[in-house]
């Protein structure tokens, strides 16, 4: 049977070229452009990845025009109903849901790698109190590389699920230990009797004082918003790990780089700015649609945080499932705070008018999960500048995950862009002196 192609003639030179059309399990079809370079002497030239396939994937599967998120074929919607993230984490690493016994395993292994070395304590104190968590995020995780080094081989695929459980186990020990640090709080240490998200409210809240019981109800919401966040294919954070992994770098130098890119406030950083718009709305005494105004003005850089997707042109399935796990927070009275309540109705308000106009529907900008994820987190205690530290908690699976698949293929490069020149053409140095 002969390969499905594209035929592509060069006006220029009237040559013609056939190129593959590879096919994937659901999607788009997608043109091999790799002999273009060498058949006609061009590049392509697509900033922001458009429509470029950066490699190949068998990890998550999203369509932005229906609104599917799915991990190793499973909806996202059954996976937040019925899995745990723990589970979710072995199914995006290893591709398969576990049998009871790999499940029992796995949790232990990950129980056991929680703790971090003590010398690494050291590094907290060499930060501001007032820094900003993300910032202690990426420099702790760069420095565990120069803890685990030596036995870190990149091609050796049990090093990698070595570096990969490392990761999962102590991200959030690092993550609760930055917000720890910035309160002048003292760092309290894994209990391994307690499961994932159980654990890391344990270590973000307790004090040796006094006895803390982690509220179930909420355990089980950052559970389910861990699952939300695990993996999303080839976003920003998770390019940059790959180009990063690509040099065959130390794996948590490469995860710090994914830390460092989510940090933006166009990708994980967005539920961060969702709090504070919503915050300057309510203090500014303004109306709402003089905000909605300011969103739509090209000369005004204001946008609608939490609006907006890349892909996800319909709905964010995400969104979807966490709306749900806001209201019903709510109505179990875990945001009773009244601050809480208004930066809630003012949020709903926003959905409701940016959701009923005509800028935001023809553009088909949706709340997307951080929208609704910041308006949690506060219901939850967490302070606002932790937030996009539990989105990275949540990615680094899928981070690991897809560094694992990109360095178990064989076929892998070095990840080397191209770029289209537009600079000055050559030219002779001319010396500054006279
Ligand atoms: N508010 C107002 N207008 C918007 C918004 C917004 N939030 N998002 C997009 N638009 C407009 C753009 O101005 C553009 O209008 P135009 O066609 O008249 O020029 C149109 O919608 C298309 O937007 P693009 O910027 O081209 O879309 P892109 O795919 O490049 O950006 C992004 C997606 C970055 C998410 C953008 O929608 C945005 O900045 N949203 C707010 C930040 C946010 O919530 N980020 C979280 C992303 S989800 C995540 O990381 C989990």
């Amino acid at each position: 049977m002969p390969k499905d192609s594209v035929t592509l003639t060069d006006n220029r030179t009237g040559k013609t070229i056939e190129l593959d059309l590879l096919s994937p399990t659901c999607g788009p079809m997608t043109i091999d452009i790799r002999s273009l370079y060498k058949q006609l002497g061009y590049f392509t030239y697509d900033p922001g990845f458009m429509a470029t396939a950066s490699c190949w994937s068998n990890i998550t599967y999203l369509d932005g025009e229906k609104g599917i998120l799915e991990y190793r074929g499973y909806p996202i919607e059954q996976l937040a109903e019925s899995s745990t993230y723990l589970e979710t984490c072995y199914l995006l690493l290893h591709g398969e849901l576990p049998d009871q016994t790999q499940m029992d395993e796995f949790e232990y292994t990950i129980k056991h790698h929680t703790m971090l070395h003590e010398q690494l304590l050291r590094f907290y104190s060499g930060f501001r109190r007032d820094s900003h968590p993300m910032a202690i995020m990426v420099g702790v995780v760069a420095a565990l590389s120069a803890f685990y080094h030596d036995d870190e081989d990149v091609h050796n695929p049990q090093d990698r699920i070595n570096a990969a459980h490392r990761l999962i186990a102590k991200m959030p020990t690092i993550a609760a230990w930055s917000y720890r640090y910035a309160q002048g709080l003292p760092f309290v240490y894994p209990d391994n009797s307690l499961g994932f998200s159980e654990n890391f409210l344990h270590m973000m809240f307790s004090t040796p004082a006094e006895k803390y019981s982690v509220d179930p109800l909420l355990a089980k919401a950052l559970d389910v918003i861990l699952i939300l966040h695990a993996d999303h294919e080839q976003n920003a954070s998770t390019s940059t790990v790959r180009l990063a992994g690509s040099s065959q770098a130390n794996p948590f130098a490469v995860l710090a780089s994914g830390i460092a890119s989510l940090w933006g406030p166009a990708h994980g950083g967005a539920n961060e700015a969702v709090i504070k718009m919503l915050t300057e709305i309510n203090e500014s005494g303004k109306p709402l649609a003089s905000f909605i105004d300011r969103a739509k003005d090209k000369s005004d850089r204001f946008r609608l945080m939490g609006f907006g997707h890349r892909v996800y042109k319909n709905f964010d399935p995400r969104a979807k499932i966490i709306r749900e796990i806001c209201h019903e927070m709510l109505a179990n009275g875990q945001c009773q705070n009244l601050e809480h309540q208004k930066l809630l109705d003012t949020a709903m308000e926003l959905e409701r008018v940016a959701l009923e106009d005509e800028y935001f529907i023809s553009r088909n900008l949706y709340p997307n999960v951080d929208f609704y994820s910041g308006i949690i987190f506060l219901g939850m205690g967490i302070p606002l500048n932790m937030f996009t530290v539990l989105f990275a908690v949540g990615r680094t699976v899928g981070w690991v995950s897809q560094w694992n698949e990109m360095m178990g293929d064989k076929e892998s490069k070095i990840g080397r862009p191209r770029q289209l020149y537009t600079g000055s053409a050559s030219r002779d140095y001319e010396d500054i002196k006279p």
